[in-house]
């Protein structure tokens, strides 16, 4: 099986959806945040504040490159991965790249209790969710195959993708 790959805004449900479409599929969920967290023995808030984002983005980097080698996964992609469009060349080479798209009001509404994102944690994280939203959405949109999640439940989101990783593998 092609690998699978999530990408998406932060709070567009790319692990939750990841480990879902694994489980269907009977193959294994890598989530790119949480295996940098492991190998590095720290948050990403901790190696964003003790080394810096762009050290952390020579991580992901290098950790897509690997995976991008591998087969039969479903990832889930950190929120920034397209930053960098290597990243998208690698995965698209041998897997199928899906977009899940999300309003900067969803994302709001979806992320807001939650803190574990470093970029969300200055003094106007409402301000930077959207500055930030502006400036990648041009890079969500530009990925071929899309899911929006906005008003959707987690059941619909995982059978669109399902449904689009099946028409996807030659
Ligand atoms: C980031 C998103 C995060 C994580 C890091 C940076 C981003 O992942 O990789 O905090 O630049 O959008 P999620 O999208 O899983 O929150």
């Amino acid at each position: 099986m092609k690998n699978l790959i999530l990408v998406g805004f932060m709070g567009s449900g790319k692990s939750t959806v990841g480990k879902w479409v694994a489980d269907r599929l009977g193959v294994s969920f890598v989530d790119m945040d949480a295996l940098i967290e492991r190998r590095v023995g720290k948050s990403i808030s901790e190696i964003f504040t003790t080394e810096g984002e762009a050290n952390f983005r020579q991580l992901e980097r290098a950790l897509a490159q690997e995976l991008a080698a591998g087969k039969d996964q479903v990832i889930a992609a950190g929120g920034g991965a397209v930053l960098d469009p290597e990243n998208i060349r690698d995965f698209q080479q041998t897997g199928v790249v899906v977009a899940l798209l999300v309003t900067a009001n969803a994302a709001r509404a979806r992320t807001k209790t939650q803190r574990h994102r470093p970029l969300l944690e200055g003094a106007n994280r409402w301000l930077e969710l959207r500055r930030l939203h502006k400036e990648r959405a041009p890079l969500y949109d530009a990925i071929p195959l899309r899911v929006d999640t906005t008003d959707k439940g987690i059941e619909s989101v995982v059978t669109e993708v399902l449904a689009i990783h099946k028409s996807n593998q030659q």
